[in-house]
Order: structure tokens, then C-alpha cells, then sequence
């Protein structure tokens, strides 16, 4: 449950967050709402994103949807450039849609190889650039890329999604710096697990799946898509996080630095 924010850190703003029908999308969208900031979210299904966008019209801004598949180059330029004629501005792109399953690096087909970075590389490289034009044009904007951290430590079953992800992380880190000067701001963020149904299903399907996750976690919890959603707000900020582009913003409870080998975690190096 997301509350309204205090600050209304995004008020006379729109944000247009991808793959925003559910879990962490969904939050971050809410959230950016609750800062005061119009949204549109945009995925496959309807039903979902209308959802969404009811929930955040609840804080009283305009929210919208549009169908498309992250896939579709000029169907993501025409949604992107559809919510500067409807808004007049996008101040934030939020690029959350993925696709991901489990699968043993030899046994994935190139078609499923392909699935996974047509979605997650493509998908975000293709609203990037839309958004990107017209928040150059306008002389800022924020794009905020959701990765996970095996983006650089890479994990076994993942190597399409890892690859992706990966790329992300370059074409973030390029972005900054060639728009840095334009003002427009270029950022991941990096959740940890999160209880979401897309992750769940996908990543840790079985009670023994989500009990060895858990283990891996030093902060010993899930996180919750609002939790992740509170972090992407502070990079979405132009005012908290002017300073602050090229960089990655990890929200895993310490997952990826890894439990202690050489000691029990609790108890440190005593
Ligand atoms: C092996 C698989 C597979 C699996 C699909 N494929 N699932 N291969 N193991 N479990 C293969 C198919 O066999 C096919 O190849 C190819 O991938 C494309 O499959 P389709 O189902 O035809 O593709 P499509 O309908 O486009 O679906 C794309 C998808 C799907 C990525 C495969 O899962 C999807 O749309 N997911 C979106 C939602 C989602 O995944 N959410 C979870 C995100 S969680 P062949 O060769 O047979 O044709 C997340 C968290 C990451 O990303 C971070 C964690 C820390």
C-alpha cells in the first residue's frame, strides 16, 4: 500500500513506466502518483494496466494506459511520442517490462535466447531513444533501467536474461555520459527478490526454491515491490537526485555481495 507523499516530488510531471500492469512496475507507477506526477502505463494485457491506472488516479493525477509489446520498435516510439500529445511532456521513463525464465545455457533455443533480449535489451533500447529525443529536445528527463545484479556477476540459467541486463548497464552508463550535458539523467536500479507473482513463478517456484533464495539474501527477507518502488522515486527525483546519473541504486537487502564464507554471517569475524 502506498501512501501520498509528503513531498509531491513529481507534481506537474508525467512518467511513462513500461511492463506497468504489475509488480514492480505497478508499484513505481503508483508511487510516481502519489508524488503528484501523471502516468501512463504500457504493456501487453489491458485489463492489468487499467487496473493501474485506476490506482493511481486515486492520488488525483491523470493516468492512462496503452497496449503494445516492448518488441515493437514503432509501436513503442508511437506510444512514447502518443504521451507528449496527450501530456505535452515526459519527464520519466521507466524501463520495467521482462521476460525471464530458468534455463541451462546449452539447452536454450536462439528463439528463447532471443525472446528474453528482444524484451529486456531491445525493449528498453527502443523506449529509451523515443523518450530520449523529446527529453533532450525539452532539455531534461530521467530514464530508469530495472536490472538485477547478475547484470555483472552474472548466475547459472540466466544467460540470456544476464546478457541483457548487462547490456542495459553499458547502454546506461553510455546514455549518461553522451546526454549527461543535455540534462537528461540515466539510472538503473537493481531489486533484489521481490514478492511479485512474475518473479516468483519464474525464479523460485517451489517452497525449497524460495527457502534457498532466502538464504542468499544477508538482509534475510523478500523485498516488496513498494519498497523497490520508494527507490526508484528517489532517482526519479529532479530535485534529490539531480547529481546522480550512470549509476546503479541495488534494493536487495545485501544479496548480491554474498553470505560469509569464511564466518557465520551473524556473528561477523568474532
Ligand atoms: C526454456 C523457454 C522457456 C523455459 C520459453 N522458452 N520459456 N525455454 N525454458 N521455461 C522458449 C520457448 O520454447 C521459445 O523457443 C521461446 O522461448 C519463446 O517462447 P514463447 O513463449 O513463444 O515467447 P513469448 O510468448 O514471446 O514469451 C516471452 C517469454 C515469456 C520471455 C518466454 O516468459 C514472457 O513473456 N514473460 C513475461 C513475463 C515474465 O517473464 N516475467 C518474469 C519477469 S521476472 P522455441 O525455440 O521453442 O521457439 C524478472 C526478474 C529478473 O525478470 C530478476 C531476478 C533477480
Amino acid at each position: 500500500m502506498i501512501a501520498k507523499s509528503p513531498v509531491e516530488e513529481f507534481s506537474g510531471l508525467t512518467a511513462l513506466v513500461t511492463g506497468g500492469g504489475s509488480g514492480i512496475g505497478r508499484a513505481i507507477a503508483v508511487r510516481y502518483a502519489a508524488g503528484g506526477g501523471n502516468v501512463v502505463v504500457l504493456g501487453r494485457r489491458a485489463e492489468p494496466l487499467e487496473q493501474t491506472a485506476q490506482m493511481a488516479r486515486e492520488f488525483g493525477v491523470t493516468a492512462d494506459f496503452v497496449t503494445c509489446d516492448v518488441r515493437d520498435a514503432d509501436a513503442v516510439t508511437a506510444a512514447v511520442d502518443g504521451v507528449v500529445e496527450q501530456f505535452g511532456r515526459i519527464d520519466a521513463l521507466v524501463n520495467n517490462a521482462a521476460g525471464n525464465f530458468i534455463c541451462p545455457a546449452e539447452e536454450l533455443s536462439p528463439n528463447g535466447w532471443r525472446a528474453v533480449v528482444d524484451i529486456v535489451l531491445n525493449g528498453t533500447f527502443y523506449g529509451t531513444r523515443a523518450a530520449g529525443r523529446h527529453m533532450l529536445e525539452a532539455g531534461g528527463g530521467s530514464i530508469l533501467n530495472v536490472i538485477a545484479s547478475y547484470a555483472w556477476h552474472g548466475h547459472p540459467g540466466t544467460v540470456h536474461s544476464a546478457a541483457a541486463k548487462g547490456g542495459i548497464l553499458a547502454m546506461t552508463r553510455t546514455l549518461a555520459s553522451e546526454w549527461g550535458a543535455r540534462g537528461v539523467r540515466v539510472n538503473c536500479i537493481s531489486p533484489g527478490p521481490t514478492e511479485t507473482e512474475g518473479a516468483g513463478a519464474a525464479l523460485w517456484p517451489t517452497e525449497a526454491d524460495r527457502a534457498r533464495v532466502l538464504g542468499s539474501v544477508p538482509a534475510a527477507r523478500f523485498t516488496t515491490p513498494e519498497e523497490v518502488a520508494e527507490s526508484a522515486a528517489f532517482l526519479l527525483d529532479p530535485r534529490r537526485a539531480a547529481y546522480i546519473t550512470g549509476d546503479v541504486l541495488s534494493v536487495d537487502g545485501g544479496q548480491w555481495l554474498g553470505k560469509a564464507v569464511y564466518a557465520d554471517s551473524a556473528a561477523g569475524s568474532r
